[in-house]
Formats: structure tokens, C-alpha cells, sequence
């Protein structure tokens, strides 16, 4: 980070000088770090929308220009031409991975993908009807109880240990907690399937007859996973940096994720969108939804439209099209009716005056639940399965997060706005 300039602000007559940081991409930043010893004053941003709050070599987006690299890699160069393990080492680690380097990171997330057998017990506690998503933060918060030996934060090795088994184990506890929300028996991982095609294996197979996982239907699995992979400070990623700053251990952070993840803002937009696929049902009702989207009394918006960052679009949403035609053609589906309420919305929204003036586009949740239902995933399943793609990025922020020497907890000041001091009034005399 060069520091060559400064920014000025006057507040009152006086002066403080603000070092201006300059990052490898995207706009410089403002250092305030010393605004408040020097000048008595706080800065106010509640939804972060102008405030870094880490420096970050994993991931980068352009929201105007529609660009997310990871490591500097274009997410549709690796959408393309990886795979999501490649990736998870990427992200993980710095660099592509070499051959070597490679197979040794698959072999390691591949032996770990069982869970301790005792923990089976703590899925039966849950109702059936359980969400898959309550059932996911308990369980992986759980996970601080049986795996002591990956709990020091401070010891490398044991970092390094947390990091596999989350990876490794996630697609297990999403199975798990699927299968028994149907009431189906669990289903163990298998060593000879690489990652995509042993979830779905775990979630579909039962033990009555062989289940062969289809390779187009993996392939789309593992592109979903790729496109979820990590996205920067995100709502989920930053709570699990601001879990981990108070030295929380990696299970109980990552279980803090998945807890953001779910809302219908964030990871719980693509059940959300789906949802609102059927309920629109038809293409000729599409002009009623925008209405009462569009009236600022009812509430409604329109589910995987809008992004915080991207005001020109999702580069992952363009994939995820292209990614849905392919899936739908393979099922012979192609003429599936929530696609094509989907692409007639697409349209009628990206002409529409209000999206174009907010800068609303698909993201990359407005395409995935079609996919993920045709391959024969409830609703309920489909921020699981986005769990399951971001624990990668959560873990590889928590760790950059650890190794920064400059690690402080994160306890962010506020606006007072509630009443100044006052004298208590017995209880007689109110
Ligand atoms: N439908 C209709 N109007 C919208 C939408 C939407 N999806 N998103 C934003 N707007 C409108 C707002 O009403 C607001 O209009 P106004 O200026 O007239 O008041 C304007 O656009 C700005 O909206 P904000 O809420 O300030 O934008 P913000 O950046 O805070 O929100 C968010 C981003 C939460 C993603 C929002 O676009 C949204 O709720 N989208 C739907 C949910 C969704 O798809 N989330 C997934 C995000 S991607 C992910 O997590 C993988």
C-alpha cells in the first residue's frame, strides 16, 4: 500500500491530515485510523457502504465494470478452465496450485470429508422439519466440541487443520442435514468422487440401489461451488472477521457465517428468488410483480436483482445463465416455466426505467435455484449448498485475517442518539 498523499479535513477551523492509501485495484482509501485521537470525532456509515474495513489480497471486485477476480484470476477464465478445488487451494494459498501441490490438497480435503460418528446424534436432536440452515449453524458450531486438537487459533498447524476439515466436512453436514429433514438414512462420503459429485452423491443415493452421479450435473454442481466461492467483505465474511477478531475458534466463526449467510439479503436470496419464480408462475403476470416492486408501500422486491458492489453487472449471474440452459437441456427441460419467467423478467426489468436508474441486474442467486431445482434440490437446500461453496472464502479471510500483526478486535463506535443522562425515578413516582 503506497501512502504518498494526504486528504485534508476541516472540521471547525482545524486541520487533520488523512494519509490516502492506494491499493494494488479499485479506489484509493482514506486512513482515519488516527481521526478520532486526533480530532475528537467519529466517522458514521452504517452499512459500510464507503468504509474499508481490512486490507485483503484474496478477492477483488469492479462493481462498475463487472469484474471479480480471485488471486487476479477472472472468475470466467476459472468458471471455464478450473475446477472448485483448484480454486479453494487458490484462494487458500495464494497461487495456482502445481501438480503436485494439487493432488496433495485433494487427497488431504478428500480424507477428511467424514465426521465424528457422534455427532450423528446431535442431527436427531433437531426437528425434521428443521431448516437445513439451523440445522447447519448448530452442527458446525458443534463441531468446537469435538475437534479439540484444531482449536488453537495461534498454533499454524492447527489453523491449517480447522481450514480441511470445514472444507472437507461442509458438504457432509449439508447432506446430513438434508437427508434428514426427509427422513432418509445418511449417506458417507466417497473417496473415489471428487467433491461436486460426492455431495451429490451424499445427497441423492440411498442405500436401496446404486446411484450414479451424471457428469454434466457435477460439472454444473462444481461450477455453482466455484461462483460462490468468495465474493470480499460480505455480509457473512465480514461477521466471521469480526467473530475472529476476538480470538473465537474457527468452528464457532464459520457457524457465525452460515448464520448470516441465511438472511434473504444475502445467501437466503436464491431460495427467496426461487420462490418468487412461482409465485409469479406465468409470464403474463410479470408486469403486476413490477408494479407492487416498484410501489414503495408494499415492500416487495424483486429477489436476485441488486447488488451492494455491482451497478453494471453480476459477472457470475452471466455464467450461471449460461450454466441453467445447459443443465435444463440435459433434463430435457429446457422449456422449464420458472426459466422462462426468469428470462422474460430479465428483460422486462433491464428496460424498465426504475432498475436502469438504480443500477439493478441479476446477481448471480436470479439463475442458481433453477439449476439447483432441476437437479432435485428442495428450496430449503439451496443456502446450504451456497454455505457450503463460501466456507472456502470465510476460512482463507480468516486466516489472512490471523496473520496480520496488526489484528484488532473489531468494536465499531456509534451515533448516540438515545436520551442524555437522567436521574433514576422510584417506582412510586412515575
Ligand atoms: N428490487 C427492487 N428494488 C430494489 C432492489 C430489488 N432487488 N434492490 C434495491 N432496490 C432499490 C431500493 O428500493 C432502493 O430504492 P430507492 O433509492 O428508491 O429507495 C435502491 O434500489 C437502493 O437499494 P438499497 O437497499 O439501498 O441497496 P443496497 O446496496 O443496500 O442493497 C441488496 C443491496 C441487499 C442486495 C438489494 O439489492 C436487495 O435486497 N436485493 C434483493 C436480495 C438479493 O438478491 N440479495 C442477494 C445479494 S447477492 C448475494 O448475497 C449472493
Amino acid at each position: 500500500m503506497a501512502e504518498t498523499r494526504t486528504a485534508t479535513l476541516s472540521i471547525d477551523g482545524k486541520e487533520v491530515q488523512l494519509p490516502i492509501l492506494s491499493p494494488t485495484e479499485g479506489p484509493d482509501v482514506v486512513d482515519i485510523r488516527k481521526l478520532y485521537a486526533q480530532a475528537d470525532v467519529f466517522t458514521y456509515d452504517p452499512g459500510f457502504t464507503s468504509t474499508a474495513a481490512c486490507d485483503s489480497t484474496i478477492t477483488f471486485i469492479d462493481g462498475d465494470a463487472g469484474i471479480l477476480l480471485h488471486r487476479g484470476y477472472p472468475i470466467e477464465q476459472l468458471a471455464a478452465k478450473s475446477h472448485y478445488l483448484e480454486v479453494c487451494s487458490l484462494l487458500l494459498n495464494g497461487e495456482l496450485p502445481t501438480p503436485d501441490e494439487l493432488e496433495k490438497f485433494e487427497n488431504t480435503v478428500t480424507r477428511h470429508t467424514m465426521i465424528h460418528e457422534q455427532m450423528h446424534n446431535f442431527f436427531r436432536g433437531f426437528r425434521r422439519d428443521a431448516h437445513p440452515m439451523a440445522t447447519m449453524v448448530g452442527v458446525v458450531g458443534a463441531m468446537s466440541a469435538f475437534y479439540h486438537d484444531s482449536l488453537d487459533i495461534n498454533n499454524s498447524r492447527q489453523r491449517e487443520i480447522a481450514a480441511f476439515r470445514l472444507i472437507a466436512k461442509m458438504p457432509t453436514i449439508a447432506a446430513m442435514a438434508y437427508k434428514y429433514s426427509i427422513g432418509q438414512p445418511f449417506v458417507y462420503p466417497r473417496n473415489d468422487l471428487d467433491y461436486a459429485s460426492n455431495f451429490l452423491h451424499m445427497c441423492f443415493a440411498v442405500p436401496a440401489e446404486p446411484y450414479d452421479v451424471n457428469p454434466t450435473i457435477s460439472r454444473a454442481m462444481d461450477r455453482i461451488l466455484m461462483l460462490h466461492a468468495d465474493h470480499e467483505q460480505n455480509a457473512s465474511t465480514s461477521t466471521v472477521r469480526l467473530a475472529s477478531s476476538s480470538g473465537a475458534n474457527p468452528f464457532a466463526c464459520i457457524a457465525a457465517g452460515i448464520a448470516c449467510l441465511w438472511g434473504p439479503a444475502h445467501g437466503g436470496a436464491n431460495q427467496a428468488a426461487l420462490e418468487m419464480l412461482r409465485e409469479i408462475g406465468t409470464p403474463d403476470r410479470i408486469p403486476d410483480f413490477i408494479a407492487k416492486v416498484k410501489d414503495k408501500n408494499s415492500n416487495v422486491r424483486l429477489m436476485g436483482f441488486g447488488h451492494r458492489v455491482y451497478k453494471n453487472f453480476d459477472p457470475r449471474a452471466k455464467v450461471m445463465k449460461q450454466s441453467a440452459d445447459e443443465v435444463l437441456d440435459l433434463l430435457g427441460v429446457k422449456d422449464n416455466p420458472l426459466l422462462q419467467v426468469a428470462k422474460e423478467l430479465e428483460r422486462i426489468a433491464l428496460e424498465d426505467d426504475y432498475f436502469i436508474q438504480r443500477k439493478l441486474y441479476p446477481n448471480v442467486d436470479f439463475y442458481s435455484g433453477i439449476i439447483l431445482e432441476a437437479m432435485g434440490f428442495p428450496t430449503s437446500m439451496f443456502t446450504p449448498i451456497f454455505a457450503v461453496a463460501r466456507t472456502v472464502g470465510w476460512i482463507s479471510q480468516w486466516k489472512e485475517q490471523l496473520a496480520d500483526p496488526q489484528l484488532k478486535i473489531g468494536r465499531p463506535r456509534q451515533l448516540y442518539m438515545g436520551s442524555s443522562m437522567r436521574d433514576y425515578v422510584e417506582v412510586e413516582n412515575r
